[in-house]
């Protein structure tokens, strides 16, 4: 092993596959902490865990395969993630499918395109800069709790994207409260059914998540209609939100508009999906920067040269291969979305092999981005190996933080420039350390998230 690359944390991997009582065990505890060493190094995997056939594709070939060939088959998300984010996304496009799916995503995927990184990134610098400003003023020896500092910075660049000036400050913390609030309900109540309780049994959703659903739903149709009043009293907006985009967007095949429901289920996916993937992977990216002087040196000089100092923009982006190069690593490591659950609609196959309908189709970017065979020296942080020099060969079906194929992350493109401009912001003034005998471990329960929120001071560089 080179000695100047650091080795970060895992949990316990176990050499064969738990038997079921070990397995719903350690499951209870970290969803990590399930995967054998078996298992990281098949290609493919058929098995039954108690009612569910459990179906695990775990090379870029069988990847590819589900995703993208069989696609109509396995579209669908699990029973479990749809129970689980029904009363708070609706029919919202990142729980459904089949055509309500499809018309959703035409309509929602040009609002936050690439091409429309140029109105969204002011946000992204200007909201980074102001947690610059918060760190500034905190005292050097007490610690923040970095993840909840990142969420909290997110939150910010999506509720101001999202919804604009026409957010107040208040309403800004019921929706991000509301959130966490719910998000931290159904982790609790997630784990046995993602373990293959049938989907026939009642889901124990708690009322505090309904509650939590229904309050950050009233905030959004409270500004959904402002917006909607002020359009029809024919007052122009000067803001390019992505509400008021969505607002606009009208699908080509049916020549219809959003009704307002609709925009709320989107508003509330892009919420959903785009803050807590990108905050832990900041956080998990300070982490690993912390441990590793090297690569947190040729960042620093990477940014010295490019931005000498100035503020961020998405011209930069082009000029900072090697920020964007940690990033990449870091969501290789620690995936936000470690796994991506399925449910097979109709009888199909992957690669010949006969897939029934009913199965749970399970793509584990966890087990994925650190298979011996796909990666050198898989369990050590090298950005270098997303460098273009490096990657060139690299199957795209090796590395799927972002998923693949039909449904792939539509916040791509929003949350790498979301990242990257942070970062470069944020590293050109300040290289955290991590706090004296914290500990770090990776948790999964619907996120991949570091427990205990890693504290870390906020040494000025
Ligand atoms: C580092 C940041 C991010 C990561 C790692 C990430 C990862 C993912 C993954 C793995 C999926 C597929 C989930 C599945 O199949 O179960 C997904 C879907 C999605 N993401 Fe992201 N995401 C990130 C940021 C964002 C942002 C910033 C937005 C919005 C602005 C966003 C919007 C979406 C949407 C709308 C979907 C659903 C797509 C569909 O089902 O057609 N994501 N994301």
């Amino acid at each position: 092993m080179p000695l100047d690359h650091f080795k970060p944390p895992t949990p316990p991997r176990p050499a064969q596959p738990l038997g079921k009582l070990e397995l719903l065990r350690r499951g209870r505890r970290n969803l990590l902490e399930m995967f054998s060493e078996k298992l990281l190094n098949q290609d493919y995997n058929d098995s039954k865990v108690l009612f569910q056939r459990v179906i695990i594709c775990n090379s870029p070939e069988t990847v590819q395969a589900a995703l993208v060939g069989q696609h109509a088959a396995v579209e669908r998300k699990s029973p479990q993630m749809r129970h689980a984010l029904e009363p708070l996304l609706g029919d919202g496009l990142f729980i459904s499918d089949g055509p309500v799916w499809a018309q959703r995503r035409r309509m929602v995927a040009p609002v936050v395109h690439v091409n429309r990184l140029h109105l969204f990134a002011p946000v992204m610098v200007q909201a980074a800069g102001e947690a610059a400003a918060r760190w500034a003023a905190q005292p050097a020896n007490k610690p923040v709790a970095m993840l909840e500092d990142m969420a909290r910075l997110t939150a910010e660049i999506i509720c101001r994207t999202v919804f604009g000036r026409a957010l107040g400050a208040a309403q800004a913390q019921e929706i991000v409260e509301g959130f966490s609030d719910y998000q931290r309900r159904i982790g609790q109540t997630d784990l046995l059914s993602l373990l293959g309780l049938p989907d026939w049994l009642p889901r124990l959703l708690s009322p505090g998540a309904k509650r939590s659903a229904r309050r950050i739903q009233a905030v959004m149709e409270a500004i959904i209609q402002a917006h909607r009043r002020a359009r029809a009293a024919g007052e122009v907006e000067d803001e390019p939100t992505i509400l008021r985009l969505l607002m606009e967007a009208e699908d080509p095949d049916t020549e219809t508009n959003f009704t307002a429901e609709a925009l709320r289920n989107e508003a509330a996916v892009l919420f959903m999906a785009g803050h807590e993937t990108t905050a832990n992977s900041l956080a998990w990216t300070w982490y690993l920067l912390s441990q590793s002087p090297r690569v947190a040196a040729k960042l620093h000089e990477e940014l010295d040269r490019v931005l000498g100092g100035r503020a961020p923009t998405l011209a930069d982006m082009p000029a900072l291969p090697y920020a964007r190069a940690i990033f990449e690593e870091t969501l290789r490591l620690y995936p936000p979305v470690p796994i991506l659950p399925r449910e097979a609609t109709e009888d199909c196959e992957i690669l010949g092999r006969p897939v029934p309908k009913g199965a749970m189709v399970l793509i584990i970017p966890w087990l994925l981005h650190r298979k011996p065979s796909l990666w050198d020296d898989p369990d050590l942080f090298i950005p270098e190996r997303f460098l273009a020099e490096n990657a060139a060969g690299r199957s795209k079906y090796a590395y799927v933080p972002f998923s693949a194929g039909p449904r792939v992350c539509l916040g791509l493109a929003f949350g790498m420039t979301e990242a990257v401009l942070c970062l470069a912001t944020l590293a050109q003034k300040f290289a955290p350390r991590l706090a004296d005998g914290a500990e770090v471990r990776p948790v999964c329960r619907l996120t991949l998230r570091p427990e205990g929120g890693l504290p870390m001071h906020l040494d000025r560089r």
